[in-house]
């Protein structure tokens, strides 16, 4: 199965793909996570992207957009994959429609969290990420057995760097000026899937499983 995940910074893609795609046996592909991952390795590509992300800004589509096509051709995509933060602007879109074609492949839904505006701040104002394996927590709203602990791998976690109430605006309004339009532009290829995502995180699991199994 080849998905997609989208909704606002906060909207809970992350915390759902890690879940998700351990049920449906497909590989998550999270371009936020390519970008933090080359950050640590230090690459030119990581320290082109930090400029844009610690603002909150969108990294440039000819970045973004040749990353992914080299990623989604791997041997481990065959069984499937979900991609959660890309695509991100409509040129990112349109990018990926030629991609999938060349490699004959077909998207089988767009998944779209959908929360109301003013609960995202705290969402990512409390967000606590693990440095081992990414899982994201939340110091209220889904806080780790142990304090600064993963539950799964016991890696520390951290605050990202964008996860400030500044960065955090201007990620808001990327999101509302470049990536909401692709709700229509889904919508109109019969794609999209809304789930509700202001309910508890097991719910919006719950809500996205029931609309793919068939
Ligand atoms: P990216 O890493 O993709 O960040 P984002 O889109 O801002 O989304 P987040 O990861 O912040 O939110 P999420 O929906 O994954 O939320 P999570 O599940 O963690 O991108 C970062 C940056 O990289 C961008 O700003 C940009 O610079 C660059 N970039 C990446 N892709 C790009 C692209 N395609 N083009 C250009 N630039 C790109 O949950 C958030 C918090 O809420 C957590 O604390 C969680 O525990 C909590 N939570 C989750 N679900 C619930 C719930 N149901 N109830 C209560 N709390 C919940
Ligand atoms: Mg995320
Ligand atoms: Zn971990």
């Amino acid at each position: 199965m080849n998905l997609l995940i989208m909704g606002p910074p906060g909207a809970g893609k992350g915390t759902q793909a890690e879940v998700l795609v351990k049920e449906l046996g497909i590989v998550h592909i999270s371009t936020g996570d390519m970008f933090r991952n080359a950050i640590k390795d230090g690459t030119e590509m990581g320290m082109k992207a930090k400029e844009y992300m610690d603002k909150g800004e969108l990294v440039p589509d000819e970045v973004v957009i040749g990353m992914v096509k080299e990623r989604i051709g791997f041997a481990d995509c065959e069984n499937g994959f979900l991609l959660d933060g890309f695509p991100r602007t409509v040129e990112q879109a349109q990018a990926l429609d030629v991609s999938l074609e060349e490699l004959n492949i077909k998207l089988d839904g767009v998944i779209n969290i959908v929360v109301p505006e003013e609960k995202l701040m705290a969402r990512l104002t409390g967000r606590r990420v693990c440095k081992g394996c990414g899982a994201s927590y939340h110091v209220i709203f889904n806080p780790p057995k142990t304090e600064a602990v993963c539950n799964s791998c016991r890696g520390e976690l951290y605050q990202r760097s964008d996860d400030n109430e500044e960065s955090v605006g201007t990620r808001l309004r990327a999101y509302q000026d470049k990536t909401q339009p692709l709700i229509e532009y889904y919508k109109k290829k019969g794609y999209l899937v809304n789930v509700d995502g202001d309910q508890d995180i097991d719910l919006v699991l719950k809500s996205i499983l029931e609309a793919f199994a068939k």
